[in-house]
């Protein structure tokens, strides 16, 4: 019960979605804050959390991952780059103004402010906003040093031209960190983005996911809004349909991950919050035993989707289905990338696929209900996310 209290304040303060986090991490976060503290009950740990935002947030810290690299998915560097130059023209005097919402511990803005400059953008016509809800997350990214597991996968050009050592791992060079002016910022306050102008291009990549429907639509809304009109989005490989579902149109090359605002955007009106229904658990399928092969071919394409290689993603999921069986992921992870290139039909015949292969698979359950609200299905899109919400509740009984 302490648990649902800690999960329903999340949700409440911070638009987390109990569904996008993995029970056995949160229940681990929790035990490790109420070492820290000393605290053995669990009923008084959620107590605490109530009152003192502090622990809320060192919770919050814990329980969020700050997963993030230099270069990550490189085609939305290069389409910014692109971007970049066509809006610094030399005879021109603009600033080009970007947004990092979430971007952890700096990577994210430091490889805009790299790209760009590399691309030939002279370093006085680019400003970077980027902020996080994590204080740590900020610090870190201000002290600019970083391990050098991070560092040493750019290649040595790169890494010699905008890094030096500094005793275990790697400074960030001023010219980079001078470009970018870093806050401690909760992207869903009211006041989030309020009197920062416009931006020419707005990054939020991996928050999305880990949201309520509402807190989705609000902070999409808020993300447009900084957007200049015929500015760039910036989202995470599983978040393209919801940024679609804003009126925003897909750009290309698919790996860029990026939607253009054209227009005014059409807001959605925020789902209604699911009911509470009783809970039926539906028979079990026996799971097919996934062979090694076609599990590690699951991992192969998570990282290439991940790098942004869409279509080698695509070709090593298919291998492994044809080849199969197939997990639920696998079918799931198709689905993402069809979504990312932009092929909702084929996105949604992965997701029945991976549905009839486990009939409770919950990210794909979440991710056809993203594509039926970008469709404007809305009754739909609900009904999924209460099955969602049902198999996770299940989940958590067993
Ligand atoms: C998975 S990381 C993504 C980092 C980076 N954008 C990327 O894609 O590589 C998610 C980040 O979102 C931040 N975050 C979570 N909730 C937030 C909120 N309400 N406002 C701002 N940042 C938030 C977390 O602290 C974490 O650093």
């Amino acid at each position: 019960m302490s648990l649902e209290r800690i999960q329903a304040r999340l949700t409440d303060l911070r638009g987390i979605d109990p569904a996008s986090l993995s029970r056995v991490g949160m229940t681990a976060a929790v035990r490790r804050r109420m070492k820290a503290l000393d605290v053995s009950d669990l009923e008084a740990y959620a107590d605490r959390v109530e009152v003192d935002t502090l622990e809320f947030d060192r919770l919050v810290a814990a329980i969020l991952v700050h997963e993030t690299s230099f270069f990550r998915y490189p085609g939305s560097f290069e389409l910014l780059a692109r971007e970049g130059v066509a809006r610094t023209k030399p005879n021109s005097t603009s600033v080009l103004r970007i947004a990092c919402v979430a971007c952890s511990t700096g990577e994210e803005p430091a490889s805009a402010v790299m790209a760009l400059v590399e691309a030939g953008v002279a370093p006085e016509r680019i400003h970077v906003e980027a902020s996080d809800v994590s204080a740590r997350a900020i610090e870190y990214a201000r002290r600019g040093v970083y391990r050098p597991r991070g560092v040493l996968r750019l290649p040595d050009a790169q890494r010699r031209r905008w890094f030096e050592l500094d005793g275990e791992g790697y400074r960030l060079l001023p010219s980079v960190r001078e470009r970018i002016r870093l806050s401690q910022a909760n992207a869903l306050a009211p006041s989030f983005g309020i009197g920062a102008g416009q931006f020419d291009a707005v990054f939020c990549r991996n928050l999305l996911i880990y949201l309520v429907p509402e807190a989705r639509v609000k902070l999409l809304e808020t993300l447009v809004r900084m957007l200049r009109p015929g500015g760039l989005l910036f989202v995470g490989h599983a978040e393209v349909a919801a940024a679609r579902a804003m009126g925003l149109t897909m750009e290309a090359p698919p790996e860029a991950f990026a939607c253009r605002r054209v227009a005014q955007p059409t807001p959605l009106p925020a789902p209604k919050p699911a009911p509470t229904l009783p809970r039926r658990r539906p028979p079990p399928r026996p799971a097919p035993a996934v062979r090694p092969v076609v599990q590690d071919a699951l991992a192969r394409a998570s990282r290439l989707a991940d790098a942004g290689d869409l279509e080698r993603a695509r070709r090593v999921l298919q291998e492994a289905i044809e080849q199969g069986p197939a997990s639920a992921d696998h079918y799931h992870l198709l689905a993402l990338v069809e979504s990312a290139c932009g092929d909702d039909d084929a996105c949604e015949a992965a997701l029945r696929r991976a549905l009839y292969t486990d009939p409770q698979h919950d990210p794909s359950l979440m991710q056809l209900a993203l594509l039926h609200d970008a469709r404007g299905e809305r009754g739909r899109a609900r009904r999924l996310r209460e099955k969602a919400a049902r198999v996770k509740g299940d989940g958590d009984d067993a």
